[in-house]
């Protein structure tokens, strides 16, 4: 029998807002910067970072979107075929955008693509829920959308929630960046009942305005007591921000993710220009630099494509 080459696809995963206020490893969207791979089968496995965004990450198989191929071979009990592998992201690293997240999601996709698809959606999602150790950028990641998602021993489940009508995004990324561990390193190991209560309640709320298109109640919603207090030492201006947001036409703000990056929600409809003079102004302010970016919310989640 004469052997056909698997042709060539791509995947493209998307940047995720993790947390959103209160949601702290549990809420998140999508937001479109993509990180996109194209897999070639071939006779031995190259590995090849491009752009400049990648600049000095692992041109070999210790690359994390490799490693995730292989753990995606390794739930499904496979070897991995060899490949050429080309990694690009537009997703800015150590930001709080989800780039190690789309990097893994990307990866586990394609190393499942590559096996012919053993794996189903949750089983992909709960090796990225617990290669994270939380679910809520890897779950938009996959799946696209508002995310709300649980992890526990039992398994990672998830709904996944339209994004309201004119429900726009405006993220304010300074140029530079946070580690994830350096930024859980000052959190709390425990919290009164007052703050469980408090963002337990702030979360569901949270939820339960997004599922309803409630907008007014965002600004309320969004107030945490989980970590961005604790965080705001690191984030120079967040604590302008999420006070002075929503007097300069945002319906609410937040950090990040682990951040640095600071989330403003905004009517899609209404004009931004006086958000943007105060973003700016804060970065001014405290002698930074960064981009200001206006986002819809990313519905299509990873997307794999073949041919053409
Ligand atoms: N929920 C996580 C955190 C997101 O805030 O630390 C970053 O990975």
């Amino acid at each position: 029998m004469r052997e056909v080459a698997s042709p060539a696809f791509t995947v493209r995963a998307p940047a995720s807002s993790a947390n959103l206020g209160p949601g702290f490893d549990s809420l998140g969207l999508s937001l479109p910067l993509f990180t996109t791979l194209t897999v070639t089968p071939q006779a031995v496995t190259e590995v090849v970072p491009l752009g400049p965004e990648l600049a000095g990450t692992p041109a070999d198989e210790r690359n994390y979107v490799y490693q995730a191929m292989l753990l995606a071979a390794g739930r499904a009990g496979c070897g991995l075929p060899p490949a050429r592998i080309e990694i690009q992201t537009e997703v800015p690293l150590a930001r709080g955008l989800g780039s190690s997240a789309a990097a893994l999601v990307a990866g586990i996709v394609a190393g499942n693509e590559l096996l012919g698809r053993p794996l189903s959606g949750a089983e992909m999602l709960d090796l990225a829920a617990r290669e994270e150790g939380h679910p809520d950028n890897v779950a938009p990641a996959l799946v696209g959308g508002i995310v709300v998602a649980t992890l526990d021993k039992l398994g990672t489940h998830h709904v996944r929630l339209d994004p309201p009508p004119h429900l726009g995004v405006t993220v304010l990324i300074p140029d530079f960046e946070l580690s994830t561990t350096k930024a859980r390193a000052v959190l709390p190991g425990e919290y009164s009942r007052a703050d469980a209560v408090h963002a337990l309640s702030h979360a569901a709320l949270l939820a339960a305005a997004l599922a309803q298109g409630r907008m007014d109640l965002l600004p309320h919603a969004m107030q945490d007591r989980l970590h961005q207090s604790w965080r705001a030492p690191l984030v120079p201006g967040l604590s302008d921000i999420l006070e002075g947001a929503t007097g300069h036409g945002a319906l609410g703000a937040a950090l990040s993710g682990a951040g640095p990056t600071v989330l403003c929600f905004r009517d899609a409809r209404e004009e931004t220009g006086r958000l943007h003079a105060f973003l700016h102004g804060v970065l001014e302010e405290h002698g930074l630099t960064g981009r200001v970016l206006d986002l819809p919310i990313e519905t299509g989640g990873t997307v794999v494509q073949r041919g053409g």
